[in-house]
């Protein structure tokens, strides 16, 4: 649906783009997929290398500022980030009034937005529309305070589901094994979790961190464009995530693998899919048309998961299902490859998280990726706020008729 309509407004001509498929809103320096080769680069730097070798907060760092830092650069970094993981009381107080058993991505977005009022000096209406554009340090500040606390409000919503205090923060681990502290049920000082889990889920962080104008990271761009404080637009990119064409993917994939139940029901389920009954999720992608470089990656990863807490049955179903996918017509005619979400799901279930949670973890790195794309727009120095245009198709002008009067 691109194509260019005539606008009887007189203003010239208006693109209709639905969805934005070919429109660009946006120029950035962060992140470069190409979607035919299956490539995707942050900063430059190969997904693969990033992921083999760096670990989830120099990658943030990296998004954010543009290059690797220094030793000295990502200590300060380390420590500024690790230093805000601490919650107002308050905070935690409202994360624990929701409904116990609400969906932790309510809780989470909720309690994000919240944020932005225990931080009076943060907000541009009391402080200058300006205040962002204009002072890098005050940018900096909120970018470690959300970093920080976005483990901790993540791991509070857990906390809370399952009936149990929260964990603080603690000191001295890094930026993953100090979310899976606070997640533990049984976390004491000295608790360390697993290194191959917590390498695997920084692994997954890293490869969850940005992927350019997503829906989520364009809504961060959309709403940053209002010069709004970057709390309240991270809730509402956060809010975007939620969505199962999107971030809660990751959850309605194992749903579905559990619906599917065992490898014989899977021609069944593909014929389903064909008949447009049902979506494959965790398969296909607005900008890939050949396989995602994340899906690769995370395949391999289950399997260092799985030795360690034992095999996840579904995976042979999901495996299965992937097989069918890839040589049957109907989704090689269109494209369709498994994406991100298709084996992380299996990861995490593996790794003991509920359902539910999986996608706070998707949205978890990817407030890395939102507040590089917010910081790169406060630099911008022509930015407009994002306004687009519609073609309207209602009714022409009419009158008001009183209700005793209408049929
Ligand atoms: N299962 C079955 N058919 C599909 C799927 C799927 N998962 N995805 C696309 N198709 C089909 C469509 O029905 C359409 O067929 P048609 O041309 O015969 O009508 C064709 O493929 C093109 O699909 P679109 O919906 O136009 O593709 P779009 O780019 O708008 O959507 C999306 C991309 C939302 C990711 C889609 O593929 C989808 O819904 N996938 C399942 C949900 C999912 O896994 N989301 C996670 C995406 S990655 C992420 O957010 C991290």
């Amino acid at each position: 649906d691109f194509r260019q309509v005539q606008d009887t407004t007189g203003e010239g001509l208006r693109l209709f783009d639905a969805g934005f498929v070919n429109t660009a809103v946006a120029r950035s320096r962060i992140t470069e997929i190409d979607g035919a080769k299956g490539i995707l680069r942050y900063r430059g730097y190969p997904i693969e290398q990033l992921s083999e070798k760096s670990t989830f907060l120099e990658v943030a760092y990296l998004l954010i500022y543009g290059e690797l830092p220094s030793k000295n650069q990502f200590d300060d970094f380390e420590y500024e980030v690790m230093h805000h993981t601490y919650v107002h009381v308050k905070l935690a107080e409202l994360e624990q009034s929701f409904q116990y058993d609400a969906h932790p991505m309510g809780m989470f977005i909720a309690t994000m937005a919240a944020a932005s009022t225990f931080d009076p000096s943060g907000n541009p209406a009391l402080a200058g529309s300006d205040i962002y554009t204009k002072d890098k340090k005050l940018r900096n500040k909120q970018i470690f305070r959300i970093l920080g606390k976005v483990t901790t409000i993540a791991a509070m919503a857990y906390r809370h589901r399952i009936g149990r205090p929260a964990n603080p923060p603690q000191q001295g681990l890094s930026y993953t094994e100090n979310f899976l502290y606070m997640m533990d049920h049984l976390s004491e000082p000295g608790f360390r979790p697993h290194p191959v889990l917590a390498r695997a889920l920084d692994v997954l962080f890293i490869l969850h961190a940005d992927h350019e104008l997503n829906c989520s990271t364009a809504a961060m761009r959309h709403i940053g464009s209002s010069l709004v404080d970057p709390y309240s637009a991270v809730a509402g990119a956060a809010a975007a995530l939620y969505g199962p064409l999107h971030g809660g993917a990751n959850e309605a994939v194992v749903r579905m693998l559990e619906s599917i139940g065992t490898v014989d029901k899977i021609p069944a389920f593909i014929e389903s899919v064909k008949r447009r009954e049902k979506k494959l999720m965790g398969f296909g992608h607005r900008i890939y048309t050949s396989y995602d470089p994340r899906a690769t990656i995370i395949r391999k990863l289950a399997y260092d998961v799985f030795e360690v807490v034992g095999t996840e049955p579904l995976i042979e179903v999901a495996q299965a299902l992937e097989q069918v996918a890839l040589t049957d017509e109907y989704f090689t005619s269109r494209k369709l490859y498994p994406n991100v979400d298709f084996y992380s799901g299996l990861i995490y279930k593996a790794m003991g998280f509920p359902l539910d949670y999986f996608p706070v973890l998707f949205a978890i790195p990817r407030v890395a990726g939102w507040l590089a794309h917010w910081s790169e727009a406060m630099d911008e120095p022509n930015a407009k706020i994002w306004r687009p245009r519609q073609i309207y198709c209602g009714e022409a002008r009419r009158d008001y008729v009183p209700i005793e009067h209408r049929d």
